[in-house]
This record gives structure tokens, sequence and C-alpha cells, in this order.
């Protein structure tokens, strides 16, 4: 496909990392095909070149991919985003496996439970909506976590909870016909209401360090929201926060799990040890750094 060739060509001149794969998207995107379909086009109309044109150059301008065509993948699903909402980022993913792990041994061992009993091995949704899992999601962004929970494991009670207002308007879009339940409240405060019943806490808050902002490659710094990144001095300001919330909504036995940098594998942990949980690991994402930790409330 000559014109794939030629977009890859271009945002390889223009310093792209993954040229191919990002020209492959490009042309799916004004193609309206999947991307693993793109080698299959005859050709392309005038009016979808001219839009591959200017979508090729607002990226090689220095725009995320992403923002450039308004779409994210997450694991299996894909979200709406742009300016005002932090971009997924593979390196949660492996937090999110985690989580559905954690919930598909629940299954496996719940008392009467077919898988419990070795008669199936596919999670049984609970007929009564009171027995779903309870799960809360602390700065939700576009929702990306929230809905790859949903989307792989059905018969999950969610809530997203976020206070950016810009965030919250891709939150509100992207949940739109999900099980997922919007909190706009600050994730200190968030939820009252499910004080010690809640099942699994997960989130991927802020935790870069202030003094690390100017070294940040530009295309975070100018294009993911400040809110979205920065954890104050030691970058670990909102992971207290997360702690104590986290504490407050579990139940007794409870789990959590949390995003961290890679250099806070013995420091995000530490404080949730200091907040009261048991349990504590931390485990390395996909690229083998230290990505999140998980605890245990023991209440
Ligand atoms: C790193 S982003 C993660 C977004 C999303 N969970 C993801 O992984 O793509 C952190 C999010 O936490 C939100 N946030 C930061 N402080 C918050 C607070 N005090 N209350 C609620 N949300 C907050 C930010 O607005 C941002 O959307």
């Amino acid at each position: 496909m000559a014109w794939l060739s030629r977009a890859t060509a271009r945002l390889a001149a223009g310093g792209v990392a993954s040229p191919r794969a990002e020209a492959r998207r490009l042309l799916a995107v004004v193609a309206a095909v999947p991307s693993n379909q793109v080698e299959l086009l005859d050709g392309v109309t005038a009016p979808q070149l001219a839009e591959l044109e200017r979508l090729t150059a607002e990226r090689l301008a220095g725009r995320p991919l992403q923002h450039v065509i308004g779409r994210a993948a997450f694991r299996t699903i894909e979200v709406a985003v742009g300016p005002g909402v932090f971009i997924p980022r593979p390196e949660t993913e492996a937090m999110v496996g985690w989580v559905l792990d954690q919930l598909v041994q629940d299954d496996a061992t719940a008392p009467g439970s077919g898988a419990a009993a070795g008669l199936v091995d596919v999670a049984p949704v609970a007929a009564d909506l009171d027995d779903w899992p309870k799960v809360v999601e602390l700065g939700a962004g576009s929702g990306a976590i929230s809905l790859a929970l949903a989307a792989e494991r059905p018969g999950l009670r969610l809530w997203a909870v976020e206070n950016s207002p810009a965030a919250l308007a891709y939150l509100i879009r992207n949940t739109a016909d999900s099980p997922v339940t919007v909190v706009a409240q600050d994730l200190a405060q968030a939820l009252p209401e499910l004080d010690a019943t809640v099942d699994q806490v997960v989130s991927n808050p802020p935790y870069i360090p202030a003094a690390a902002w100017e070294a940040l490659p530009s295309e975070v710094r100018d294009f993911d929201p400040t809110v979205a990144l920065l954890g104050g001095a030691d970058g670990l300001a909102v992971v207290r926060q997360v702690a104590a919330t986290a504490a407050r909504l579990l139940r007794p036995g409870g789990r959590v799990a949390c995003e961290h940098d890679d250099d806070q594998g013995v420091s995000a942990p530490a404080v949730f040890r200091a907040a009261g949980f048991t349990a504590l690991a931390d485990h390395l994402d996909l690229a083998g750094r230290p990505r999140f930790l998980t605890a245990v409330w023991p209440g």
C-alpha cells in the first residue's frame, strides 16, 4: 500500500519511534477500517488522502498520536481522549490484569460456585446484584481502568472517582452505556456511603515529584494535564490520600492496587504499610520496572 509506505517514511523522517504502526493507525482512521486491514485497501480517495496528510502533519508537529486521532487503546477497550485528560498508558495494564486475576480467584473459591466444585472454568456472574463485587477507582481520568475491568469481568459494581472538570467530561462520555458510575468528588473524601464495604480499590494517581517536572518528555509535559502527573514534593502526596481513602472504603480482607513511579517500589508500599495495610507486595510492569503495589486491608 503506497500511502502506508509514504506516511511511514514521513513519520520516520520526523523522528517518530514506531512510524509504521502509527501510519497504519492513521490510515485506519481516515479509511474507517480496522488497523489490521489497512494493507488490504486498494487505495484512498482524495479527501481521505488530504485527511491523512493533515493528521500526519499534526503528529509531526509533536501532538501525541492519541490526541491526533482522539482515541486511546487500553487492554481490550478504547476510550476517547484529548486535551485535559490523561492518556492511558500500557504500563497500567498489568495492574488491571492483577485485579482481574484476584477476582477470578475469588470466583473460583466462592462457596457454592461451580468453579469451587471444579465444575466450570468460566467465572459465573452472581444472580443477585448485592453479591457483585464492589470496585472503586480513585482518579479515573478517561475511565480506561474501570471500563477495562467492566469489559473483562462482567458482574462488577464500579465507581470511578475524578475531580478534574476537563477529565470528567471525557469520563462521562466514555462511561455512557457502561456499568461504571461516575463520581465527581475529591478522592480524599469520596463515597463515604461505601465506607467499609468495598472489595477492591484501584488507582493510578499522580505520582511524579515536583522537581522532576522539567525532565519530563515534552510530549508528556505539554499534553497530559499537570493534575494527572504531579504528586507534590516527593511524588507521594496523592498516594497517601489513596491509602487513607482505601483504608476507609475497604471491607476487612478487601484489596488495594496502586500504581507508582518506577523509583517508588519501596517508598510507595511503605505509605500503605504505615496506613495499616498488610500483605504488601510490589509488582513489575510489562517492561520489568517496579510499577504498582498491592495490599490487603485487615479491618
Ligand atoms: C495519572 S491520571 C490516571 C487516569 C486514569 N486512571 C488512567 O490510568 O488513565 C490521575 C488522575 O487522577 C485525577 N486526580 C488527581 N487528584 C485527584 C483528587 N484529589 N481527586 C480525584 N481525582 C484526582 C487526575 O485528574 C487524573 O485524571
